[in-house]
């Protein structure tokens, strides 16, 4: 372990650290999911963000203090670690007996593949001033993308890309869209300044996020860009209500059975279109059950796989009774993150033998993997689906 605690202790003192994360719980079921780690303006402290099941914990502390009290602690408790700096990333595994196998990559290509983004048609350009993207630390001031910033500047351009496809001619004027889960709203900005800036639509978007601190930063953001027509709220997606006709949700990576709060937002609301990227999809996990593949279930790996499979299917199915067509497709490649398929709905009509149809399908699914999911309950509980 010491291996470890001497890399992470030394990129964490280095100038260019960025980020570092502590993953894979070796409790599983524990409280805390992950440990995220991110630099601050002192350069003699640090952010620690805890994530917890139900909440997340954040505090400013000295690098000193961490080191000598909870790196160690931190070690035995994840598997996994991953350290960030401009440069590099350090990818620290550890085993049960606490040995440590560590990886580096340079991330010098960067600048390779910054010759080839020059010339690839994205509809943000590198080398071209773009004032959201400075506000956000993607771009300098002269419009060039910041090296360590590649893969956020390429995930911003795939979205509006996948977005771009939906409202390649559109016969809208106005339009209110919202993300759900917005966290630091890289992408909603991008959302923002596609609609107002690129498509000229008069746009009304709202992000929304359990986390205060973040939907405070984002407005002044949003306040400095003057881009009067972006608000962020605090608060639970399930519990969110607007009087305002919603056109468009979106929600990257909101966790768990967020998603479906999501998707019922957007049901009660007649949105046209959604876009989804899950993540952590842990509620059917114990669920699961199938006698004809027990084998498939048989290892953590498989059955978490599985799982998120199995929650996507399902959701697809329930939007397709529910009168949308659906897309499933990769978000962006999984060197970037693991979480990375795109559910892109549009709402089409559908005859009663064709929603009979697929609720007999999703019925059948249910019974083979032996599910009872939380967005099918609430769909009936609301009428939106008959039973
Ligand atoms: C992984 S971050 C993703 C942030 C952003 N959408 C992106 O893709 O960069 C997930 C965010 O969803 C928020 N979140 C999770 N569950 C939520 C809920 N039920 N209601 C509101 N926000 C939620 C978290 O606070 C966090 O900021």
């Amino acid at each position: 372990m010491q291996n470890a605690i001497n890399a992470i202790s030394s990129q964490l003192g280095g100038e260019n650290f960025e980020k570092c994360t502590f993953s894979s719980p070796v409790n599983k079921s524990g409280e805390l999911h992950s440990v995220i780690i991110n630099k601050v303006s002192n350069s003699s402290e640090i952010k620690v963000e805890l994530r917890l099941q139900k909440h997340n914990d954040i505090k400013t502390i000295l690098k000193k203090d961490f080191i000598e009290r909870d790196l160690p602690e931190y070690l035995q408790q994840f598997k996994q670690c991953l350290i960030r700096s401009e440069s590099s990333e350090t990818q620290i595994l550890l085993n049960k007996k606490l040995k440590s196998k560590i990886l580096t990559k340079s991330l010098e290509k960067n600048e390779t593949n910054k010759n080839h983004n020059r010339q690839k048609n994205y509809l943000i350009p590198d080398g071209e001033v773009c004032p959201f993207l400075i506000a956000i630390g993607v771009m300098d001031n002269g419009g060039r993308v910041k090296s360590n910033h590649y893969k956020k500047f390429r995930q911003i351009n795939r979205f509006l890309e996948l977005v771009d496809d939906l409202y390649k001619a559109p016969d809208i004027k106005e339009f209110h869209a919202v993300d759900f889960g917005c966290g630091k709203s890289y992408l909603t900005f991008a959302l923002y300044h596609y609609f107002k800036n690129i498509k000229k639509i008069k746009i009304k978007i709202t992000g929304i996020d359990l986390k205060q601190e973040v939907i405070d930063h984002c407005n002044k953001i949003a306040v400095n860009l003057s881009f009067d027509q972006l608000h962020f709220a605090h608060g639970f997606i399930h519990n969110f209500k607007t009087d305002d006709p919603v056109d468009f949700v979106v929600t990257l990576h909101a966790c768990d059975t967020a998603t479906d709060d999501a998707i019922l937002f957007s049901l009660r609301h007649h949105a046209k279109q959604m876009m989804f990227v899950p993540c952590c999809q842990h509620e059917l996990n114990n669920q699961l059950k199938n006698d004809e593949s027990a084998i498939l279930l048989k290892h953590g790996i498989f059955r978490d796989r599985m799982t998120a499979l199995v929650t996507d299917t399902m959701r697809t199915q329930l939007l397709e009774v529910c009168g949308y067509k659906v897309q499933s497709m990769e978000f962006i490649s999984l060197e970037h993150t693991a979480k990375n398929i795109l559910l892109r709905c549009s709402k089409v009509t559908r005859d009663k033998k064709q929603t009979d149809e697929s609720l007999s399908k999703y019925r059948d699914f249910k019974k083979q993997w032996n599910i009872n999911p939380y967005l099918e309950k609430q769909l009936l509980i609301e009428k939106i689906i008959e039973a």
